[in-house]
């Protein structure tokens, strides 16, 4: 996984440029899908843009940002097989992996600062998921995904 798409809305704006040259600079390949400015825009738009990204690309991952991280959460998470990950401290960004197998990190702009959300994406992209028990529990949202039936 080489590959990470991310987008905010206003809300998330200037912690998503920071992380996008934060990405660049751990050597990741970034597809940054808006919004090119402050301006005030809906969270919808571009959630929904990183969900079929990453839906499309299951080798890549997402990050998406806005205000609270909650207006995103809320979108990403209508997508099956997209499995997003409201982040404001490290250990849930450890453990999203590992037991979650998390593929779109969600962060709150107006929550966390620039500091701690780049400690919380380098442990979110190095942690690798645990796999076991916790693959049996992703089977069953997969299947609940399919036929709506446990
Ligand atoms: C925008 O003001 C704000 O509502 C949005 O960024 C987000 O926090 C919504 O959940």
């Amino acid at each position: 996984m080489d590959l990470i798409a991310i987008a905010s809305d206003h809300g998330g704006f200037s912690l998503k440029v920071d992380i996008v040259s934060f990405l660049k600079e751990l050597g990741y390949e970034v597809n940054d899908m808006g919004p090119k400015n402050q301006n005030s825009v809906d969270y919808p738009d571009y959630g929904i843009r990183i969900a079929q990204a990453v839906t499309q690309n299951t080798d890549s991952r997402g990050i998406v940002i806005c205000g609270t991280g909650i207006g995103m959460s809320i979108v990403v998470n209508r997508f099956p097989g997209i499995r997003g990950t409201l982040c404001s401290d490290l250990y849930t960004a450890k453990l999203c992996r590992g037991h979650n197998d998390s593929n779109i990190l969600i962060m709150g702009g107006r929550v966390v600062g620039h500091g701690l959300a780049r400690e919380i994406v380098k442990v979110w992209l190095s942690t690798p998921f645990d796999g076991g028990r916790h693959q049996k529990r992703l089977d069953k949202i997969n299947q609940f995904d399919k036929s709506n039936k446990i």
